[in-house]
């Protein structure tokens, strides 16, 4: 099916020292599918795109003479201790590009002390994401599926298992028109447990996977508060409306997301989006970010306009195809020493001390 998968996790030795060395070491070596599905954007790709230009137009205003002998980049996400604000979203079918996939990627953000969240199309079961890295943090992202008892199960599995969150996406009621999985037929080979009582054995191709719900509103939300106690978090909101009404619904948590440009096209990049995000909830809920950050820089723009954390997508793909889970622990390493870096030249000696008056919006 995929004619180069799974030799990618025993790469060469090489000098890989930033995020885009992994990913030009992933486009060399995975099969073009692969490579198109972990790459593609939806339509233009003008959203994936402009989550990292947008980074690189906001300017930094470091502050000097500070003592920065100490810096802690150490923080908190729903009451839980992460080494770092730089996190892992969710990316489904991690087996595509290693054969280990999601277990290998579990047990490098134990090492690492961050918060893994575990898709719905994850391609190892549940069970054994948990049993690859017992004391890892982790939060389990929903798919919410047309039937509600399905969903039920499933959360109550998660919730069983030692999940801390659920993270419900929103931007995908239906999927984004991404031209190259359609020209390679992307779907056909794409294969699940997660879906599944970890009991039976066949994991179900993707193309016969049950749909994600399209009818999802508001309202809804209190019937997974009902049969939770996890806390819930909203990934996919680009908006103050959906922030205020996130908050009006009492979740926990916010994750401002595009899915990597991989949904709507042309929509806000994420950082754009952040600050009105941050404004609206006003500081009753966390929120988090994700796309196109790829830097330490990008890392400390993030929380200097109101991101608790991070989360990193396709350079934890190109990490996995680089080396397995020491592939991921070299990605999570490089991005964590940068942002170290970025705090120390602009005189921040805990993520605290990260704030607005650090940002310069650039007018190039
Ligand atoms: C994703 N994303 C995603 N999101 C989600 O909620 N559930 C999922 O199963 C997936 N699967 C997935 C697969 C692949 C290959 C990619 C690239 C992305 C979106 C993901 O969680 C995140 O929002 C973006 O990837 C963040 O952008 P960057 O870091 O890739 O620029």
């Amino acid at each position: 099916m995929e004619d180069k998968m799974g030799s990618e996790c025993e790469g060469p030795e090489m000098s890989l020292v930033c995020l885009t060395d992994f990913q030009a070491h992933a486009r060399e070596h995975l099969s073009k599918s692969t490579r198109d599905f972990i790459e593609g954007g939806a339509d233009d790709s003008v959203t994936r795109d402009d989550n990292i230009a947008a980074f690189k137009r906001i300017r930094l205003r470091p502050r000097y003479l500070r003592d920065v002998s100490e810096v802690d980049t150490r923080t908190t996400i729903q009451g839980e201790e992460i080494s770092a604000p730089i996190c892992i979203a969710p990316t489904g079918f991690h087996c595509l590009v290693c054969p280990d996939g999601e277990m290998s990627t579990a047990r490098a953000a134990q090492a690492a002390g961050i918060c893994y969240i575990t898709s719905t199309f994850a391609s190892c079961s549940l069970e054994d994401i948990v049993i690859a890295a017992p004391e890892g943090l982790r939060w389990f992202q929903l798919y919410v599926h047309p039937d509600l008892q399905l969903n039920k199960q499933l959360i109550q599995r998660v919730e069983s298992l030692g999940f801390k969150a659920l993270v419900i996406t929103l931007d995908a009621p239906v999927c984004g028109n991404r031209r190259h999985d359609i020209r390679n037929q992307l779907r056909r080979n794409l294969t699940l447990t997660d879906l599944q009582s970890p009991k039976k054995g066949n994991s179900i191709p993707y193309f016969q996977m049950t749909p994600i719900s399209t009818s999802l509103c508001w309202n809804d939300l209190s019937w997974f508060q009902s049969i939770t106690r996890l806390p819930i978090i909203l990934k996919g909101i680009l908006t103050k409306e959906d922030a205020e009404l996130a908050v009006k619904h009492n979740v926990q948590g916010i994750i401002v997301s595009n899915h990597g440009g991989r949904q709507l096209d042309e929509v806000l990049a994420s950082i754009d989006a952040l600050t009105e995000v941050v404004a609206a909830v006003k500081g009753k809920i966390e929120v988090y970010l994700d796309g196109g950050v790829r830097t330490g820089n990008d890392v400390l723009k993030a929380l200097a306009l109101g991101a608790r954390c991070i989360f990193l997508g396709r350079p934890i793909l190109w990490g996995l195809a680089y080396k397995g889970e020491h592939g991921v622990k070299e990605v999570l390493n490089i991005l964590t020493n940068e942002f170290h870096t970025s705090m120390a030249l602009t005189g921040c000696r805990s993520v605290a001390e990260i704030n607005r008056n650090l940002i310069q919006f650039s007018r190039l």
